[in-house]
């Protein structure tokens, strides 16, 4: 009896200091999540409110994304990193874009509220692309962006799936020629780019593409 009182009386300190522990840290996630949805309001102009972006502004989905992957390429597009180089028409348009967010704190918020949005699939606009062939050259990529292309946060691999093949296209031809990859600061982006250089010519990019798209079906 005299040893299960102390006992009672630490296990009941022990749930009060759970409970306040789970609350506290629901209204942290709370106040993101309202942060992260009136940060999104300067984003829906282009990726629209659902987060699948527009084939008319050139915009990529951003729901299918991974919440590291996010807030790495707004640290990039607002440090520079990615979307500066001249050439790079729809990176420019990105680039100012990332301003809006003044701290990491402001990135975490809007990836945590973009990664609620619900991906699906994108109907292919691309022709001439062979899936078969495409296959064969997916080999080159599956290390990273796995069998089933949902990518690998701890290889910094975003997600190929239900992404515009428009847009795929433009990133390969983009890394090849050293418009996106190529800042010496760009650590994972240069680790795509010499995969992009294994596609020898834009019909290897369309055949690569019109396999992705199959993943998302
Ligand atoms: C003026 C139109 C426009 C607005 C507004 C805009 N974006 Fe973008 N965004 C783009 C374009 C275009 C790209 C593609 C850049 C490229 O080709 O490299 C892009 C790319 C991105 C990417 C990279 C996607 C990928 O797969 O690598 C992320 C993440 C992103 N935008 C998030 C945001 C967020 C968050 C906001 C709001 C703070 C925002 N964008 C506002 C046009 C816009
Ligand atoms: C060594 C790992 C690795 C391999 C192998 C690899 N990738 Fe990537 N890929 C990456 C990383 C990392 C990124 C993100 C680059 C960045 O941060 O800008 C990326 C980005 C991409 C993007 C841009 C996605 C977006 O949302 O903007 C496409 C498209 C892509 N890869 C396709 C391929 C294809 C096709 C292959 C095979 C030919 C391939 N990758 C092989 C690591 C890899």
């Amino acid at each position: 009896m005299n040893s299960i009182r102390p006992l009672l009386a630490f296990k009941r300190s022990f749930f009060v200091v759970g409970f306040w522990l789970a609350s506290s840290s629901v209204a942290v996630f709370g106040q993101a999540d309202s942060r992260g949805k009136q940060l999104y309001t300067n984003c829906v102009s282009c990726h629209m409110p659902d987060g699948n972006g527009s084939a008319l502004l050139e915009a990529p989905a951003i729901n299918n994304l991974s919440e590291k992957y996010i807030v790495e390429q707004l640290k990039k597009f607002k440090d520079s990193i990615r979307g500066a180089h001249p050439d790079d028409v729809t990176g420019l348009r990105m680039l100012p874009m990332a301003q809006t967010m003044v701290t990491e704190d402001d990135m975490k918020a809007v990836a945590a509220y973009i990664v609620t949005l619900k991906s699906s699939p994108k109907e292919s606009t691309i022709e001439g692309g062979d899936a078969a062939k495409g296959q064969v050259l997916y080999a080159t990529c599956l290390a990273c962006h796995q069998a089933n292309g949902v990518g690998n946060d701890l290889l910094n691999s975003p997600s190929l799936i239900h992404q515009y093949d428009w847009y795929q296209l433009d990133q390969l031809k983009k890394f090849k020629a050293g418009i996106r990859g190529a800042n010496p600061k760009d650590i994972t982006g240069a680790q795509m780019r010499p995969m992009a250089m294994t596609l020898i010519d834009e019909q290897a990019m369309k055949d690569v593409v019109a396999y992705i798209q199959t993943l998302s079906q």
